[in-house]
């Protein structure tokens, strides 16, 4: 199919499809056994009806925005996926340069398909995936902060790798000639299954571990896997700038809620001492003026990035967040909001069941 003719997020899943190998595809698309939270991240999106107001002047919209002292043309990031030479050859350097073209941050995975040096354009931020080598750590974030990350964002959800029962079905593997060499532990070992992901993921940390990441750089620091008041709580007392409601795409536990019903006790336990910022099923324009009306200062997208890389590399990934970026201005002129900031809790309604 014609780019020109791809018209939304769901376009450009259909066309990144055609063009990738199943498992492949699969990877990418999947979730945790059940894929229950998957669809969940989706679903919670219809839950909930957009109270627009009228007679508001509209002739100016911003669709900028301010996330940790980073200015962005959306308030829509690139989330961190792994693996993304598997969906284009310029994998994350395409990304990169994509996200840039389009005025908004891009964050590198630890599970990048390129260097973080390999890595140069636009503004970014590095996840982490907290090996039990601490050198390896603390290598990891001076490479970052040398080549210009702008903040650190810790994925806490990760402790061990969910079951990811489709790619047992699809016999996914990483493609040989696809190196993960940011992750110098991982990268040592050659090849990549669950079973070595695991083997350099800490899992014994805890909450307490973040004060010495905080003092390896002055960088912002934000959480990533949060979905309780509780553990939003605690980030704030360990000092976080941000978090990040998400559950990973639904590739983690099977069975939590999705994040977008995460995110309301979230914002409510932060209490406006960090930023929130959520991930998990954005594929509309209308689906961020949700998550802003629920409380988040903005959004990350895996998946829609990915299938825009896929079917066209860095313009692809370019061409995709417009279409966000268009589809949330149109949504900001409808519901009466001039700008990010003007999106409120009443721009937003659950929808009532007719029983
Ligand atoms: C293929 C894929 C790989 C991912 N890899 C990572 C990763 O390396 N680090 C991380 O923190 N999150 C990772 N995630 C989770 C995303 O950062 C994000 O939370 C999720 O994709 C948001 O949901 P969405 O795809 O519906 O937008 C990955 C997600 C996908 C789909």
């Amino acid at each position: 199919m014609d780019e020109e003719q791809l018209l939304n997020v769901w376009d450009y899943e259909r066309a990144a499809e055609e063009r990738l190998d199943p498992a492949s595809f699969g990877y990418f698309a999947g979730g945790a056994n059940d894929e229950w939270t998957l669809r969940e991240n989706l679903a919670a999106f219809r839950r909930w009806v957009l109270r627009p107001r009228m007679l508001v002047d509209v002739s100016e919209i911003t669709t900028a925005i301010t996330v940790l002292g980073t200015e962005l043309s959306l308030p829509v990031l690139v989330a961190p996926t792994a693996f993304q030479r598997m969906a284009h050859p310029e994998g994350e350097v395409a990304m990169a340069r994509g996200a840039a073209a389009a005025g908004t941050v891009m964050c590198l995975s630890t599970l990048a398909t390129a260097t973080i040096e390999d890595v140069a354009e636009g503004t970014r931020w590095f996840q982490l995936y907290w090996s039990p080598d601490r050198g390896v750590v603390r290598d990891m974030i001076e490479r970052a902060l040398a080549a210009g990350h702008r903040a650190i964002v810790v994925t806490v959800d990760l402790p061990v790798l969910g079951r990811r029962e489709r790619d047992f079905r699809t016999g996914f593997e990483l493609p040989e000639d696809v190196a993960v060499p940011a992750f110098v532990a991982l990268a040592e070992q050659g090849s990549v299954t669950p079973s070595q992901i695991n083997s350099v993921v800490d899992r014994s940390l805890t909450w307490r571990d973040l004060e010495w990441l905080r003092s390896l750089s002055s960088l912002p620091i934000l959480v990533k896997g949060l979905l309780t008041a509780e553990d939003a709580a605690l980030a704030v007392e360990a000092g976080v700038d941000g978090v990040v409601v998400s559950n990973h795409g639904g590739r983690q536990l099977d069975g939590v809620a999705a994040s977008l019903d995460a995110l309301p006790e979230v914002v409510e336990a932060v209490g406006g001492r960090a930023e929130v910022l959520m991930d998990g099923g954005i594929r509309r324009g209308t689906d961020v003026v949700k998550a802003l009306a629920l409380g988040a200062k903005a959004v990350l997208v895996g998946r829609a990035p990915l299938w825009g890389l896929a079917v066209g590399g860095a313009e692809g990934v370019q061409r995709v967040l417009e279409l966000l970026r268009d589809e949330f201005e149109l949504a900001l002129a409808l519901c009466g909001c001039s700008s990010p900031a003007e999106v409120t809790r009443a721009h937003i309604g659950l929808v009532q069941n007719d029983a």
